[in-house]
């Protein structure tokens, strides 16, 4: 059986956290800094401090502006300056070109923009049908498919059978909740430690489960 978008869209709506950067319609601004911030924090730390950045540099122009020290300044503690760098130069390419691209290619085409982040934004800022592939996503996926191929080799399969999920109409029809949907799927109920699966939307298609490996998966390859 296909695990069904619209099931997981109606647990989705009655289930979904409630972050500060879902009321932040579609601002692919606010959007794309939450997506940046993520990538090294949890949830958690990041809420204050995606609020904090936003009240010092409100819309993208106003961080292109900005001296390199500000940005630095706002980032303490975030780690990775290497991000703010990237952040600051995004920002400046953005303003150049007169706003966020609104594409996975354009995107993808900015300083400092990998392909999750360009997936992230073109999906949750402007419902393209793209699934950036995060650990969550690589979790239920893996978990949903009992994909035994370790990680990172199985990474592009995932990808395609994530990807194949966004084609189902209901999918198609809100990308931006679908994937926020997987996150919070992965999140909340398909944990990398003891999964509630019993609350799962997906429990009875999930393949993982059936064969008993589910809380096993996604594997990892020695390192
Ligand atoms: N992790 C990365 N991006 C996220 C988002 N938009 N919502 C929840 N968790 C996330």
């Amino acid at each position: 059986m296909l695990p069904s978008a619209s099931d997981l869209l109606a647990w989705y709506d009655r289930h979904r956290r409630r972050l500060p950067w879902r009321e932040a319609l579609r601002d692919p601004y606010r959007i794309w800094l939450s997506e940046v911030m993520l990538q090294q924090t949890t949830v958690a730390a990041v809420t204050p401090r995606w609020r904090r950045f936003l009240d010092r540099f409100p819309t993208v122009e106003g961080l292109a502006a900005a001296p390199w020290e500000a940005v630095a300044e706002e980032w303490a503690g975030l780690g990775y300056y290497a991000r703010a760098r990237n952040l600051h130069a995004c920002a400046q390419a953005v303003t150049a070109r007169g706003g966020f691209p609104d594409t996975v290619e354009g995107l993808r085409a900015l300083p400092g923009i990998g392909a999750y982040t360009a997936a992230a934004v073109a999906a949750i800022a402007f419902d393209r049908p793209v699934v950036p592939l995060d650990g969550n996503v690589e979790r239920v996926t893996s978990r949903v498919k009992a994909v035994e191929e370790p990680l990172p080799a199985a990474r592009p399969r995932l990808a395609a059978l994530a990807q194949g999920w966004m084609s189902q109409s209901a999918a198609q029809a809100r990308p931006a909740d679908f994937v926020q949907a997987l996150f919070d799927l992965g999140a909340t109920i398909c944990t990398p430690r003891n999964p509630a699966c019993a609350l799962c939307p997906w429990q009875a298609g999930c393949e993982g489960r059936k064969a008993g490996i589910a809380a096993s998966l996604p594997r990892k390859a020695p390192r």
